[in-house]
């Protein structure tokens, strides 16, 4: 368990806990507000996220800043993390055992975070948070509390780039989180 920002830090960036550690160039602790009370968890780091050691900064993170800014957030508002902190190889999706080796790290981020909402992009963060059986075509845009979080499993930006007609059903989703973070403001905690 590590007690702060600076241990878990060092902790990912020596991690082999896992095969994708082999493979790595950067592993991608995650990025933004540590106070916002909001946090995104997406599967893991793609190319130029393995690159740069930031998560979602190539098309798909583009992407997610568009769907922040249509909500009138920034990226720096939130804070940004990863199912699993290291690049699976062809960015194929990630191993069971892969993501659950990974899984303390993310724990000890909603630690550190103490987030009141948390926001699922796509399967993978969905079914580490909520549990293996969630779907998430039949369960996105669902609010479910898990320990006193609000939490919102919706489509990966990857599914909408893949596949623009899930757009409709992601921005409702975005306005359903825009008027949950208006509920949680009018009452502090
Ligand atoms: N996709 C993810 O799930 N995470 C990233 O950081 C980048 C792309």
């Amino acid at each position: 368990m590590q007690a702060n920002w600076a241990a878990l830090e060092q902790a990912v960036a020596h991690c082999a806990r896992c095969r994708l550690s082999a493979s790595r160039t950067c592993p991608v602790l995650g990025e933004g507000s540590q106070k916002s009370g909001v946090l995104f968890v997406g599967e893991g780091p793609g190319r130029e996220e393995d690159l740069c050691g930031r998560p979602f900064v190539g098309a798909a993170g583009q992407l997610l800043d568009k769907m922040l800014a249509a909500i009138h957030l920034k990226r720096e508002d939130v804070y940004i993390a990863n199912v699993v902190k290291c690049r699976p190889p062809g960015n194929r999706t990630p191993a069971p055992d892969e993501a659950a080796a990974c899984l303390p790290y993310l724990r000890q981020q909603f630690v550190l975070l103490r987030p009141r909402v948390i926001v699922c992009l796509g399967a993978t963060a969905g079914r580490a948070i909520c549990g293996e059986s969630l779907r998430i075509t039949r369960d996105r845009g669902v609010w479910r509390q898990q320990k006193g979080v609000w939490v919102l499993p919706t489509y990966h930006p990857a599914a909408l780039l893949r596949d623009p007609a899930k757009k409709r059903e992601a921005w409702e989703d975005l306005q359903s989180l825009e008027q949950k973070l208006r509920e949680l403001e009018e009452k502090p905690l």
